[in-house]
Protein backbone atom coordinates (compact mmCIF):
# COMPACT_ATOMS: atom_id res chain seq x y z
CA UNK A 1 0.00 0.00 0.00
CA UNK A 2 1.34 3.27 -1.13
CA UNK A 3 1.27 6.05 1.92
CA UNK A 4 -0.88 9.31 0.48
CA UNK A 5 0.26 12.87 1.49
CA UNK A 6 -2.98 15.28 0.53
CA UNK A 7 -1.59 19.16 0.78
CA UNK A 8 -4.88 21.54 0.66
CA UNK A 9 -5.08 25.00 0.94
CA UNK A 10 -8.60 26.05 0.87
CA UNK A 11 -12.13 24.38 0.80
CA UNK A 12 -10.63 20.77 -0.07
CA UNK A 13 -13.03 19.51 -2.84
CA UNK A 14 -10.72 17.60 -4.58
CA UNK A 15 -9.62 15.87 -1.37
CA UNK A 16 -13.10 15.00 -0.47
CA UNK A 17 -13.13 13.24 -3.91
CA UNK A 18 -10.38 11.16 -2.90
CA UNK A 19 -11.94 10.55 0.29
CA UNK A 20 -14.76 9.36 -1.09
CA UNK A 21 -12.94 7.36 -3.88
CA UNK A 22 -11.37 5.66 -0.90
CA UNK A 23 -14.09 4.70 0.59
CA UNK A 24 -15.93 3.56 -2.61
CA UNK A 25 -12.72 1.51 -2.95
CA UNK A 26 -12.12 3.45 -6.10
CA UNK A 27 -8.60 4.51 -4.59
CA UNK A 28 -7.39 1.10 -3.10
CA UNK A 29 -3.22 0.87 -4.38
CA UNK A 30 -2.90 3.67 -1.90
CA UNK A 31 -3.95 5.22 1.72
CA UNK A 32 -4.25 8.70 2.26
CA UNK A 33 -2.15 8.92 5.72
CA UNK A 34 -2.11 12.88 6.26
CA UNK A 35 -3.65 16.08 5.07
CA UNK A 36 -0.93 18.64 5.12
CA UNK A 37 -2.76 22.50 5.02
CA UNK A 38 -0.62 25.85 4.25
CA UNK A 39 -3.10 27.35 6.72
CA UNK A 40 -4.78 26.75 9.83
CA UNK A 41 -8.15 28.19 8.34
CA UNK A 42 -8.49 25.76 5.10
CA UNK A 43 -12.17 24.20 5.20
CA UNK A 44 -10.05 21.01 4.01
CA UNK A 45 -8.67 19.85 7.52
CA UNK A 46 -12.20 19.78 9.02
CA UNK A 47 -12.79 17.04 5.96
CA UNK A 48 -10.11 15.21 7.07
CA UNK A 49 -10.81 15.47 11.03
CA UNK A 50 -14.63 14.39 9.84
CA UNK A 51 -12.78 10.99 7.70
CA UNK A 52 -9.93 10.16 10.68
CA UNK A 53 -7.06 11.59 8.94
CA UNK A 54 -4.42 13.02 10.80
CA UNK A 55 -3.31 16.62 9.80
CA UNK A 56 -0.46 19.30 9.85
CA UNK A 57 -0.58 22.73 9.19
CA UNK A 58 2.77 24.48 7.64
CA UNK A 59 2.55 28.19 7.06
CA UNK A 60 5.25 29.24 4.77
CA UNK A 61 4.43 32.71 6.57
CA UNK A 62 4.47 31.77 10.21
CA UNK A 63 7.58 29.62 9.54
CA UNK A 64 8.94 32.48 8.62
CA UNK A 65 11.58 31.13 5.25
CA UNK A 66 11.03 28.55 2.61
CA UNK A 67 13.45 26.76 4.07
CA UNK A 68 11.95 26.63 7.29
CA UNK A 69 8.80 25.74 5.87
CA UNK A 70 9.98 22.88 3.61
CA UNK A 71 11.97 21.16 6.92
CA UNK A 72 8.45 21.43 8.36
CA UNK A 73 6.85 19.55 5.68
CA UNK A 74 9.33 17.21 5.19
CA UNK A 75 9.53 16.31 8.92
CA UNK A 76 5.80 15.48 8.64
CA UNK A 77 6.69 13.50 5.43
CA UNK A 78 8.96 11.12 7.46
CA UNK A 79 6.99 10.99 9.98
CA UNK A 80 3.71 9.75 8.28
CA UNK A 81 6.25 7.24 6.11
CA UNK A 82 4.85 9.16 2.94
CA UNK A 83 5.38 7.40 -0.78
CA UNK A 84 3.41 9.87 -3.26
CA UNK A 85 2.38 13.44 -2.64
CA UNK A 86 -0.87 15.06 -3.83
CA UNK A 87 -1.17 18.85 -4.24
CA UNK A 88 -5.26 19.23 -4.17
CA UNK A 89 -5.91 23.19 -4.50
CA UNK A 90 -2.05 23.86 -2.39
CA UNK A 91 -1.14 27.41 -3.31
CA UNK A 92 2.08 27.76 -1.55
CA UNK A 93 5.06 27.13 -4.01
CA UNK A 94 7.25 24.29 -3.59
CA UNK A 95 10.79 25.11 -4.55
CA UNK A 96 13.42 23.22 -6.97
CA UNK A 97 15.52 21.62 -3.88
CA UNK A 98 12.16 20.18 -2.42
CA UNK A 99 10.65 18.70 -5.67
CA UNK A 100 13.71 17.33 -6.65
CA UNK A 101 13.55 15.36 -3.54
CA UNK A 102 10.30 13.24 -5.18
CA UNK A 103 10.88 12.89 -8.76
CA UNK A 104 7.41 11.81 -10.62
CA UNK A 105 6.04 11.24 -6.15
CA UNK A 106 4.70 14.42 -6.84
CA UNK A 107 0.89 14.67 -8.26
CA UNK A 108 -1.00 18.40 -9.12
CA UNK A 109 -4.26 18.88 -10.53
CA UNK A 110 -5.11 22.32 -12.34
CA UNK A 111 -7.76 23.66 -13.41
CA UNK A 112 -6.98 23.85 -17.30
CA UNK A 113 -5.81 22.08 -20.31
CA UNK A 114 -2.42 22.39 -19.88
CA UNK A 115 -0.22 24.13 -21.72
CA UNK A 116 -2.98 26.87 -21.54
CA UNK A 117 -3.78 29.30 -18.44
CA UNK A 118 -1.42 27.71 -16.10
CA UNK A 119 2.67 28.93 -14.47
CA UNK A 120 2.85 31.63 -12.46
CA UNK A 121 -0.17 33.53 -11.32
CA UNK A 122 -2.54 31.25 -12.55
CA UNK A 123 -4.03 29.34 -10.01
CA UNK A 124 -8.06 29.01 -8.44
CA UNK A 125 -10.58 31.09 -10.03
CA UNK A 126 -8.02 33.22 -11.77
CA UNK A 127 -7.51 30.23 -14.14
CA UNK A 128 -11.35 30.57 -15.22
CA UNK A 129 -11.18 34.20 -15.53
CA UNK A 130 -8.44 34.10 -18.38
CA UNK A 131 -9.96 31.58 -19.95
CA UNK A 132 -13.16 33.33 -20.65
CA UNK A 133 -11.71 36.30 -20.94
CA UNK A 134 -9.67 34.95 -23.91
CA UNK A 135 -12.68 33.44 -25.28
CA UNK A 136 -12.28 30.09 -25.49
CA UNK A 137 -14.90 27.31 -26.09
CA UNK A 138 -13.40 24.57 -24.46
CA UNK A 139 -11.14 24.02 -21.03
CA UNK A 140 -10.98 21.41 -18.85
CA UNK A 141 -8.70 20.17 -16.13
CA UNK A 142 -5.14 18.16 -16.03
CA UNK A 143 -3.31 15.95 -13.32
CA UNK A 144 0.50 16.47 -13.96
CA UNK A 145 3.60 15.57 -12.21
CA UNK A 146 5.24 18.53 -10.29
CA UNK A 147 9.03 19.38 -11.08
CA UNK A 148 10.63 22.50 -10.87
CA UNK A 149 8.56 24.09 -13.51
CA UNK A 150 5.14 25.66 -12.08
CA UNK A 151 2.93 23.45 -14.11
CA UNK A 152 5.31 22.12 -16.21
CA UNK A 153 6.22 18.27 -15.14
CA UNK A 154 5.13 15.51 -17.39
CA UNK A 155 1.22 15.47 -18.24
CA UNK A 156 -0.58 12.00 -16.84
CA UNK A 157 -4.78 12.80 -17.08
CA UNK A 158 -6.53 15.53 -19.04
CA UNK A 159 -10.28 16.32 -19.42
CA UNK A 160 -12.18 18.59 -21.46
CA UNK A 161 -15.01 20.51 -20.40
CA UNK A 162 -17.57 22.73 -22.56
CA UNK A 163 -17.47 26.67 -21.50
CA UNK A 164 -21.42 27.67 -22.31
CA UNK A 165 -23.04 31.07 -22.66
CA UNK A 166 -23.52 33.32 -19.75
CA UNK A 167 -20.06 31.32 -17.78
CA UNK A 168 -18.80 33.65 -14.77
CA UNK A 169 -15.68 32.34 -13.61
CA UNK A 170 -17.58 30.50 -10.74
CA UNK A 171 -20.19 28.78 -12.74
CA UNK A 172 -17.02 27.52 -15.03
CA UNK A 173 -15.10 26.65 -11.74
CA UNK A 174 -17.72 24.18 -10.98
CA UNK A 175 -18.78 22.83 -14.22
CA UNK A 176 -14.79 21.87 -14.13
CA UNK A 177 -14.43 20.48 -10.70
CA UNK A 178 -17.60 18.57 -11.09
CA UNK A 179 -17.00 17.29 -14.70
CA UNK A 180 -13.32 16.82 -14.89
CA UNK A 181 -11.49 17.53 -11.85
CA UNK A 182 -13.18 15.10 -9.06
CA UNK A 183 -12.92 12.37 -11.54
CA UNK A 184 -9.87 12.80 -13.10
CA UNK A 185 -8.16 12.96 -9.80
CA UNK A 186 -8.96 10.10 -7.92
CA UNK A 187 -8.17 7.94 -11.09
CA UNK A 188 -4.56 9.30 -11.38
CA UNK A 189 -4.01 8.73 -8.18
CA UNK A 190 -4.79 5.21 -7.94
CA UNK A 191 -3.35 4.69 -11.35
CA UNK A 192 0.19 6.42 -10.05
CA UNK A 193 -0.31 4.35 -6.58
CA UNK A 194 -0.63 1.26 -8.27
CA UNK A 195 2.37 1.83 -10.37
CA UNK A 196 4.38 2.62 -7.75
CA UNK A 197 3.09 -0.73 -6.00
CA UNK A 198 4.07 -2.34 -8.60
CA UNK A 199 8.04 -0.67 -8.86
CA UNK A 200 8.76 -1.18 -5.15
CA UNK A 201 6.80 -4.47 -4.14
CA UNK A 202 4.83 -2.36 -1.72
C1 LIG B 1 -9.15 23.48 -7.71
O1 LIG B 1 -9.91 23.97 -8.77
C2 LIG B 1 -7.74 23.16 -8.16
O2 LIG B 1 -7.68 22.63 -9.46
C3 LIG B 1 -7.12 24.54 -8.12
O3 LIG B 1 -7.64 25.12 -6.94
C4 LIG B 1 -8.93 24.57 -6.67
C5 LIG B 1 -8.95 24.02 -5.25
O4 LIG B 1 -10.23 23.64 -4.87
N1 LIG B 1 -5.70 24.47 -8.13
C6 LIG B 1 -4.93 25.35 -8.75
O5 LIG B 1 -5.35 26.34 -9.30
C7 LIG B 1 -3.42 25.04 -8.71
N2 LIG B 1 -2.72 25.85 -9.65
P1 LIG B 1 -10.50 22.63 -3.66
O6 LIG B 1 -9.74 23.17 -2.43
O7 LIG B 1 -11.97 22.66 -3.46
O8 LIG B 1 -9.99 21.26 -4.06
Amino acid sequence: MVNIAVFVSGGGTNLQALIDAQAAGKLHSGAIKLVLASNSEAYALERAKQAGIPTAVCSRKALGSQEAFEAAISGELTRYKIDLIVLAGFMSILSAEFTKQWPERILNVHPSLIPSFCGKGFYGLRVHEAALSYGVKVTGATVHFVNEIPDGGRIIAQKAVEIVDGDTPETLQKRVMEQAEWILLPQAVERVSAQLEKERGI
